[in-house]
């Protein structure tokens, strides 16, 4: 169960950090419900700097739901590059059309009908109510849920318990406000490996500052996640961007894609490389054409 909090105090110490510390982010302080959706579909699996670097230039391309459904899914994969997982731009895609389709172009804001549109879980749906149309809405992301965790809980907290927690500690008429707060709260100061507890302003509030020794750090880097290198994400991305710069019309040879992705000795072969193409084509990333020999070209 979660501790006995001093909500206002809590409230009051990360709002003031807040406005002192706040990063100057592009999609900050929007409100336009389609440029919401599309930082919080790029910022899902893509770091803030990452993004920031493209969200202007999609948003150029591709101003609205209705100029985002009329461009081919080729012209979609390629303003996505640089930011990985690209089955984020097929729902985004597959997004923009449904809106057109079934709400005239307007994204709906009741959380029901967000849900139920491709890439959107209970945290972009919670990101959205807040971030575009000012609702009551606590946006667990990864980084707030390591905040309240830490701040509030003794042991790691069930869904429903965070839930609770992130529900008492909004402050009434400031969702987006502490919403943003608290990610950037997450990024800068309560950083996973590394927190910065001496200078923290809620140290004296804290259910976790005592596991922060410099050893539990030193065991935390030691269990870094496996290398992106050779993996099947990393394959993955590279077969989208060989094809989505493919001349348009053009088609390419399973031999092509082999050479471009330039398999090394890792234990993978053709084989398995035909069967990404094949994953890729099922999630709308490459089209296959052609009769006896398979033939990749980019989705329309
Ligand atoms: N991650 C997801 N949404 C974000 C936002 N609005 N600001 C910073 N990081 C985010």
């Amino acid at each position: 169960m979660a501790k006995l909090l001093l909500i206002a105090e809590i409230q009051t110490r990360i709002l003031n950090w807040y406005a002192e510390n706040r990063r100057d982010l592009p999609w900050r302080g929007r409100t336009d419900p389609y440029e919401i959706l599309v930082s919080e579909i790029m910022l899902q699996q893509t770091g803030v700097e990452r993004v920031a670097e493209t969200y202007q230039r999609f948003l150029d391309q591709f101003p609205t739901f209705a100029s985002l459904a009329a461009a081919p899914r080729g012209d979609v994969l390629r303003a996505w590059a640089g930011l990985g997982y690209n089955r984020r731009a097929v729902y985004l895609h597959e997004c923009a059309k449904l809106v057109v389709r079934d709400y005239d172009g307007q994204l709906p804001s009741a959380p029901e009908k967000l849900r139920r549109l491709p890439g959107i879980g209970p945290y972009t749906v919670a990101a959205i109510q807040s971030f575009a149309f000012g609702a009551e809405a606590a946006a667990l992301d990864t980084n707030i849920r390591r905040v309240i965790g830490r701040v509030a809980f003794d042991e790691p907290p069930s869904d429903l318990d965070l839930n609770e927690v992130a529900g008492r500690l909004l402050p009434a008429g400031r969702s987006a406000e502490w919403n943003q707060a608290l990610m950037d709260f997450g990024s800068l100061q309560c950083t996973a490996r590394r927190p910065a507890c001496v200078v923290c302003p809620l140290l004296d509030l804290c259910a976790a500052v005592q596991q922060f020794s410099p050893r539990a750090f030193e065991r935390k880097v030691a269990e870094r996640p496996e290398p992106y290198l050779g993996s099947r994400r990393y394959y993955r991305g590279k077969i989208v961007a060989f094809v989505r710069e493919l001349p348009p019309g053009q088609t390419a040879s399973l031999d092509a894609v082999l050479a471009a992705v330039k398999l090394t000795d890792d234990g993978h072969d053709r084989t398995w490389i035909e069967s990404l193409v094949r994953d890729l084509e099922a999630e709308g990333l490459v089209k296959l054409a052609g009769g006896d020999e398979l033939r990749i070209a980019v989705p329309t």
